[in-house]
């Protein structure tokens, strides 16, 4: 019965996303990503791509494909492999509130 809830309760946590998230926790949280990804989400150097003003279903979408494989990209995954779902909600919530 338990085992059974469980996806359910996983989905039912997706689907709160944008209203759950706390902006102020994932800037927080983003600050080790600004050295590549910039400091307002806008990366200086053209091969990180900018963060600021992407939606953030897409982006934490990005973050759990970096961390379970299914987007290969080493750095990445090694920058979101201590992230709970929470975190990346939250900083995703936080650069979708950035200016483009
Ligand atoms: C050392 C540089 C570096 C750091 C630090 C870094 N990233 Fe990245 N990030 C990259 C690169 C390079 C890519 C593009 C990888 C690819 O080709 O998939 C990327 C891609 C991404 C993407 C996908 C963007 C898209 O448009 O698909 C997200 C989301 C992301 N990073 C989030 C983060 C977060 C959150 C952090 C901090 C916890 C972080 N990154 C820290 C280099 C970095």
């Amino acid at each position: 019965m338990t085992r059974k809830l469980i996806p359910v309760l996983a989905l039912a946590s997706l689907a709160g996303i944008a209203n759950a998230a706390d902006i102020a926790a994932g800037k927080a949280k983003a600050a080790a990503c600004a050295g590549c990804h910039g400091a307002d989400g806008i990366a200086a150097n053209p091969a990180y791509p900018n963060l600021a003003g992407q939606h953030a279903q897409y982006l934490v979408a990005a973050m759990q494909a970096y961390k379970t494989g299914a987007r290969n990209h080493a750095v990445m995954k090694a920058m979101v492999g201590s992230l709970s779902d929470e975190d990346m909600e939250n900083i995703a919530a936080y650069y979708e509130s950035l200016k483009k």
